[in-house]
């Protein structure tokens, strides 16, 4: 018997066993897709979490997904298979600095996007994903001061879209920020029926060209809605799973970075995880997601702000 086989099968008794929920990011290789619960993008996943009625959440993504789990259900186990499962977003924002930069700007609110650490979470007034970003901006008066964090370049798009000027941190994520304009343009002349789509990550040189911008599921329900049979796709190489799954039709194209030898695509934190990590972590229960209670408290605030405006 083929051992990936055996390995899923093996997982999916221990999860039956265990009550266990997976829910998985887009991001992730695909036979870890196809065995999730829930396979979705931040805002997805944090609703799921939110409604699971499983004891036990297995969090197939990165670090701070399983966080934003765990401060949701704090009486509940949350375990992912890899803990070195880190986020260059999350990482460009250390707490400390982030509360001195706060000090500077008294009479702003923080909106804090989700791929931020529990302690950032803790000095933030309300979390967004890429998905809702612009509907949470919007829930603050006009004249209302805001900070954004840790993302400049999700920040800047809202910005741009909303009218409103944000203060932003300078926070950036390694995958979004490789993609090459020129390259892009190339591959844009060389396939003329293409339609380029971007995730609001990306810098704005990229953002400008894209004919729709978008959370993961944003981008997947587009390339389904839209009458193109091609795409080139600026977002980490995961996501193509579920639009070729979608659409088997249709040719999707991984959007090029500057150095097209490095595969930066690929988010090397998500890429972390694999089926054999995800069995043993179910059969062992671990590593397991921990945080202080007083974290859990205020971090859960921002958070299930953000699930009430986005229900
Ligand atoms: P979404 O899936 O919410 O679009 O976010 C992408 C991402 O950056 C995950 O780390």
């Amino acid at each position: 018997i083929d051992p990936a086989v055996k390995l899923v099968e093996e997982i999916n008794r221990l999860k039956k066993e265990k009550n266990a929920v997976i829910l998985s990011h887009f991001y992730v290789d695909g036979p870890l897709q196809d065995i999730a619960d829930y396979v979705g993008d931040s805002l997805g996943l944090a609703q799921a979490a939110a409604n699971t009625e499983a004891e036990m959440i297995v969090f197939v993504g990165v670090h701070f997904m399983a966080e934003t789990a765990k401060i949701i259900n704090p009486n509940k186990k949350v375990i992912l298979p890899d803990l070195k499962a880190s986020c260059s977003l999350a990482e460009s924002a250390p707490a400390d600095k982030f509360a001195a930069f706060k000090a500077q700007y008294p009479d702003h609110k923080v909106i804090t996007y989700i791929n931020a650490t529990a302690a950032l979470k803790t000095m933030t007034d309300i979390v967004c994903t890429s998905a809702n970003a612009k509907q949470i901006v919007e829930s603050f008066p006009k004249d209302q001061k805001l900070i954004f964090a840790p993302d400049k370049n999700l920040g800047g798009y809202i910005n741009s879209i909303t009218g409103r000027e944000m203060v932003l941190w300078d926070g950036a994520c390694m995958v979004h920020e490789q993609y090459s304009v020129e390259k892009i343009i190339d591959l844009m002349d060389k396939n003329t029926d293409a339609e380029f789509i971007a995730h609001p990550e990306c810098e704005k040189p990229v953002l400008l060209l894209a004919k729709h911008i978008g959370s993961t599921t944003a981008l997947l329900n587009y390339v389904q809605k839209s009458e193109a049979k091609k795409f080139i796709v600026a977002t980490e190489s995961g996501i193509l799973h579920q639009m070729t799954k979608a659409c088997p039709d249709k040719i999707f194209i991984p959007a090029p970075s500057v150095d097209s030898t490095c595969g930066c695509n690929d988010c090397e934190y998500m890429k972390l995880n694999s089926l054999q990590k995800l069995y043993i972590c179910l059969k062992h229960e671990l590593p397991e997601v921990t945080l202080p209670a007083d974290v859990i408290e205020k971090a859960r605030i921002p958070i299930q702000r953000m699930l009430e405006i986005s229900k």
